[in-house]
């Protein structure tokens, strides 16, 4: 009896194991969690979030090299509404982009040499200047101010002599001063004629200038207007009578151009014009083919820079060696596509209110200004990427933003869709991010209701620095006429 219950024991505990393995064998048990890198659409060249990650906590990371910062650890550390500057971004993209150009010039045998401008306009911050600057940018200026900066730069020895400035915008008697002190004193500095009454000075220019057209042709962009100001018609200048110092060829056809086909079309056409125009002034050997290269911000299949640029070199060689002509030199003032990835506006949430028979279920508010700090938004309607700095694991709902000034076209709604977020608990922070604002936004800012604009740090080379402290009423009142102690 003893040796049959033995028996029965060791079957049943045979077929127990078994039966647990063959189980196992044939159903694998790995959990697989979600790729939540892929689904936040970080970590990917082609929308310009290479070097964005996700930490195992669900925290935006930003990576630079083997240097890695917490985002949300920062917007604790220095507060919210936060600017977030990354230096290295923009260093790598030009890099690249020169890079680009250089190599398709030497692979398709192309004789002219190319030049890369940073057009100020889009950034101002030093921060960001002398990051370009250090990876061999030109400048192009667009006002007296601007250039009064690159002066202070120039004084200050904060680039070599070898350096180009274009000057664009229309010349007040403060501005065409400025160019001519600085043309004394040894800087490359070249005035871009922008109207017929620019002629009779710079004519006498001593160095060299460029003439900007205004093309006869339409860009895909939300800027390209039906009625355009900037630079000569064609006509005007085919019109121009001799002048040899006349060495450069301008056009701009808009901004965030929608379709590469749109920037062919504008060298084509713009490359006919020059091409009438070297006949008549015979030093022309410089086409600048302006800005407009636009970005993926609503992270979607967008044209690329290397595609672009191969194109454009095989696109100026064919029609040069079908003219006989030489090869032109070539600027590119590529201002958005360069910067715009290198900054992250950080703001927390601060409460929820919901919203009845709309798109999203709640409005989040946060503690900064869309009208304010992204202009963009509210001006133009441009979208943003919006993403959660953290808790990006929680379970999701639809959202709009509020800014939290008075106005009711202070808030982001995607254009009327909805934002994914997590949903709110009262024991944890919320924090949500913005990517790519780093074009045009700081210049366009503004203090709507007084509020603060956002504190601005750097990280670099495994560092924070405070570039900008967070504004205090003080400073803020002194905008508006109030100073200290002075507030009766
Ligand atoms: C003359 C000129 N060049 C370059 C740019 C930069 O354009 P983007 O930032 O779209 O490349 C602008 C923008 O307005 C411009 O007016």
């Amino acid at each position: 009896m003893g040796v049959y219950i033995l028996r029965v024991i060791v079957i049943l505990f045979l077929r127990f194991n078994f039966a647990k393995k063959v189980k196992k064998s044939k159903k694998p048990k790995k959990k697989v969690g979600k790729n939540w890198r892929k689904f936040w659409k970080l970590g990917a060249e082609e929308f310009n979030t290479q070097f964005f990650d996700v930490s195992k906590e669900g925290e935006l990371l930003a990576k630079e090299g083997h240097h890695i910062y917490n985002l949300k650890n920062l917007a604790q550390k220095y507060g919210t509404p936060l600017q977030v500057v990354l230096p290295f971004i923009i260093e790598d993209r030009l890099k690249d982009l020169i890079g680009y150009f250089q190599a398709y010039m030497k692979i398709y045998g192309y004789r002219g040499k190319f030049y890369y401008h940073y057009p100020m306009k889009v950034n101002q911050n030093k921060e960001f200047i002398l990051s370009l600057i250090s990876e061999g940018a030109n400048l192009e200026a667009t006002s007296a101010n601007e250039l009064w900066l690159v002066k202070k730069l120039w004084e200050g020895e904060r680039f070599n002599s070898k350096i180009r400035v274009l000057c664009n915008g229309p010349k007040t008697e403060q501005y065409l001063d400025l160019i001519e002190e600085l043309r004394g004193k040894g800087m490359n500095v070249v005035p871009i004629m922008e109207s017929l009454d620019e002629i009779d000075r710079l004519s006498k220019y001593k160095g060299d200038i460029g003439v900007r057209v205004d093309l006869n042709v339409k860009a895909d962009s939300h800027w390209d207007k039906k009625f355009d100001r900037f630079g000569l018609s064609e006509k005007d200048a085919l019109g121009l009578s001799k002048m040899k110092n006349l060495k450069i060829m301008h056009y701009h056809m808009g901004s965030q151009i929608k379709t590469q086909k749109s920037i062919f079309d504008g060298v084509k056409h713009g490359f006919g014009i020059y091409k009438q125009l070297q006949k008549t002034h015979p030093n022309l050997d410089t086409l600048d083919i302006g800005g407009g290269f636009g970005i993926p911000y609503e992270k979607k299949k967008f044209y690329t820079a290397k595609g672009v640029s191969s194109k454009i070199i095989k696109m100026l060689k064919n029609l040069s060696d079908k003219e006989g002509i030489r090869h032109p030199n070539l600027v590119i003032e590529w201002g958005q596509y360069i910067v715009a990835p290198a900054q992250v506006t950080i703001y927390k949430v601060l409460s929820e209110k919901s919203i009845p028979k709309a798109n999203a279920k709640s409005w989040y508010i946060v503690d900064g200004s869309f009208m304010n700090d992204l202009k963009d938004t509210w001006a133009i309607h441009q979208k943003f990427y919006t993403i959660p700095l953290n808790n990006m694991h929680s379970p999701l709902k639809t959202t709009w933003f509020a800014g939290s000034t008075c106005d009711s076209d202070d808030k982001y709604t995607a254009g009327g869709n909805y934002i994914l977020m997590p949903k709110l608990y009262e024991d944890k922070d919320q924090y949500v991010a913005i990517l790519d604002t780093g074009a045009y936004q700081d210049g366009l800012a503004s203090h709507h209701c007084l509020l603060s604009a956002p504190m601005k740090i750097v990280a670099q080379d495994g560092m924070i620095k405070i570039a900008r402290k967070r504004e205090g009423p003080d400073a803020i009142s002194k905008l508006f006429g109030w100073t200290n102690g002075d507030h009766k």
